[in-house]
C-alpha cells in the first residue's frame, strides 16, 4: 500500500514521529504541509493519507487547517493522524476529524504522543534527564501505532469535554488575531545576517532588509526563527532571554529549508 505523511513541524518532534513512521510503512513519503498543496487529487482505494502535527493552543496549527480544508483527497483512502503536544491535547484530532467528514473522507486512525515542549515564550525545555524520559516513552507509544497503522486498525479521536466547549469561535475570541503577534520579535546584536530565520519560517514571515530580520505580521507563532538562530539572537521581548533553545537531537535546520518548495 503506497502511503504519503503530510507533516507540519517547528523543532523536529512531528518531523521524528513522521520519519519513524514512514521507516516501516512500504512505499511511503513524507510531505511538508507547509509546500505547495499537491494539484492532483491524492490518496485513493489502496493508499493512506498519514498527518502528523504538533497542537496549539489545543487544536491543529492554523495554517495546517487550511491546508488540510483545501486537499483534495480521494474516497476509500486509510486517513491517520498523529498530533504531539507536550501537556495539554486539547481538540485538534477531533476538529481535524470534522474538517474531514465535512469532505466525506473518514479519520480511520486518530492518536497523539506526548512529546518535549516547545513553546518557549512560556517554558524552557525539559532538563536532559526529563528529555531522554520523554523520547523513550513516546517511540514505545510511535511503535504501537505503527503496528495499528500497518494493520488498518481503526481508533476513534478520544471526545474529551474540552473538545465540546472548546470550539473554534471560542478560540478565536480566546487568542483574536495572531497576525500582529509578531511584533515583539527583535534581533539582538548577536544577529550575524545569515538570514537562517527567514530561510526556515513555514510561513514566509520574515523578510531580510538591511541586514535585518523583518517580521510582516502573518506569523503562526511556531518559532521556528527563535529555536533555529544559529547565534540565539532572536528574542521574543525579554521572555526569551537566556532561555534556552530546543530542537529534536535526531533533525537539523536542513531537513525543513531541503523541504520547501
Ligand atoms: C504556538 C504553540 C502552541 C502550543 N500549544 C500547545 C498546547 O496547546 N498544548 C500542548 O500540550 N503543547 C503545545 N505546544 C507544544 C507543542 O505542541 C509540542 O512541543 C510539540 O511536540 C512540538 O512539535 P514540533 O517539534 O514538531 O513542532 C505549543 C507549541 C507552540 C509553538
Amino acid at each position: 500500500m503506497k502511503s504519503t505523511i503530510y507533516y507540519f513541524s517547528a523543532t523536529g518532534n512531528s518531523l521524528e514521529i513522521a520519519r519513524q513512521i514512514s521507516k516501516e510503512l512500504d512505499n511511503c513519503t513524507i510531505k511538508s504541509m507547509t509546500t505547495k498543496l499537491p494539484e492532483e487529487p491524492v490518496g485513493g482505494p489502496d493508499e493512506s493519507i498519514g498527518f502528523v502535527f504538533p497542537v496549539y493552543y489545543l487544536d491543529m496549527p492554523f495554517f495546517m487547517e487550511q491546508f488540510v480544508e483545501k486537499l483534495n483527497i480521494l474516497p476509500g483512502t486509510f486517513c491517520f493522524a498523529i498530533t504531539n503536544y507536550a501537556r495539554y491535547k486539547g481538540n485538534a484530532l477531533n476538529n481535524l476529524e470534522e474538517i474531514l467528514q465535512k469532505k466525506n473522507i473518514q479519520l480511520d486512525y486518530a492518536d497523539e504522543v506526548k512529546m518535549p515542549g516547545n513553546y518557549i515564550v512560556s517554558y524552557p525545555p525539559p532538563n536532559p534527564d526529563k528529555l531522554e524520559e520523554i523520547f523513550k516513552t513516546s517511540r514505545i507509544k510511535v511503535d504501537n501505532i505503527i503496528k495499528s497503522i500497518s494493520n488498518n486498525n481503526k481508533k476513534t479521536a478520544e471526545k474529551s469535554l474540552l473538545s465540546r466547549i472548546f470550539t473554534k469561535h471560542l478560540k478565536f475570541i480566546i487568542f483574536g488575531n495572531i497576525s500582529k503577534w509578531d511584533e515583539k520579535f527583535v534581533a539582538d546584536n548577536k544577529c550575524t545576517c545569515c538570514g537562517q530565520c527567514s530561510e526556515v519560517c513555514p510561513v514566509e514571515n520574515i523578510k531580510i532588509e538591511n541586514c535585518h530580520p523583518i517580521w510582516q505580521h502573518h506569523c503562526e507563532r511556531c518559532l521556528r526563527c527563535i529555536q533555529w538562530c544559529p547565534t540565539e539572537a532572536i528574542q521574543y521581548g525579554k521572555k526569551t532571554v537566556g532561555i534556552k533553545r530546543y530542537h529534536h537531537p535526531n533533525v537539523t535546520v536542513e531537513n525543513f529549508i531541503e523541504t520547501k518548495d
